[in-house]
């Protein structure tokens, strides 16, 4: 770690792809030991309805999300849908299957491993309407305007600099288009050891934000008609400080 009290990005950077390649590795022998964004083991939390599962042949096992933005955007046939930092695939497949015929879904994922088992699981499913592409979340390899809706699922509170995030998604989205996001917040001032534990970032815990200063971002970025709900909250064994996770909903101006 360097001098400064918190990790340097480029060491949040490199904690977080070591993580999730090593996650991809496990998924793709034994998606049965998923973990949730969090948690070392135990499957996603995300109330994916099992006929839409069916549809792709995948579980929620494959999820690291936190919750299932999917839920959040209602996705109509020929638009199309980002998602920030897409794992192993599974909401960039569904959103797939939602905008057919017509429209596409895009992934977005900096984890080489990641996306080969994303691959993998939409070669699996059948769907071909959805494309994984290599970037960051904080440079999305996509044109202006776009995308009309932009999703998340755990991984906006893994970024150093987040309004850099938001500020990409309100690039890349049209005129109107909608964020629907599922993510980590700090609900409870967290203590500044936890603020500076790598692996604690990487498990989004660390990494996360108050939910003014997340609603703030998205009004600085330009979004109007923020919503935020957090629907669930928990602390960091037995330490103070608690996070929470929540749903976070905005609109571009028409
Ligand atoms: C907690 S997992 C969530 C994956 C997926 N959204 C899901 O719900 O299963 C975080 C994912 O985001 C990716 N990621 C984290 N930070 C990123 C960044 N700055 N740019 C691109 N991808 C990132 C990781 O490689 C990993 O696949």
């Amino acid at each position: 770690m360097g001098c400064a009290s918190i990790p340097l990005v480029s060491e949040i950077r490199e904690a977080v792809k070591e993580r999730y390649s090593g996650l991809a590795k496990q998924l793709a022998v034994k998606p049965a030991a998923g973990a949730s964004c969090g948690d070392e083991a135990g499957a996603c939390c995300g109330g994916y309805a099992g006929e839409q599962l069916a549809e792709i042949g995948l579980t929620e096992a494959v999820s690291l999300g936190c919750g299932n933005p999917t839920l959040l955007a209602e996705l109509r046939p020929g638009e199309t849908v980002l998602d920030l930092g897409s794992g192993g695939g599974l909401d960039v497949l569904l959103s797939a299957r939602r905008v057919s015929p017509g429209g596409h879904a895009y992934g977005v994922d900096m984890t080489d491993e990641m996306l080969e088992l994303a691959r993998a699981n939409q070669a699996s499913s059948g769907v071909e309407n959805a494309s994984f592409l290599k970037g960051t979340i904080e440079q999305v390899p996509l044109l202006d305007g776009s995308v009309d809706v932009v999703i998340s699922n755990c991984v906006i509170n893994l970024a150093e600099d987040k309004g850099a995030v938001i500020r990409e998604a309100f690039r890349v989205l049209r005129a109107g288009g909608r964020f629907a996001v599922a993510d980590m917040v700090e609900v409870e001032t967290l203590p500044e050891e936890v603020k500076r534990r790598l692996d604690q970032w990487a498990g989004c815990i660390s990494g996360t934000i108050p939910v003014d200063t997340y609603r703030g971002l998205l009004e600085s970025a330009g979004f109007i008609a923020v919503e935020v709900e957090v629907y669930e909250t928990r602390g960091i064994d037995g330490q103070p400080g608690k996070i929470g996770s929540a749903y976070l909903r905005a609109r571009k101006p028409a």
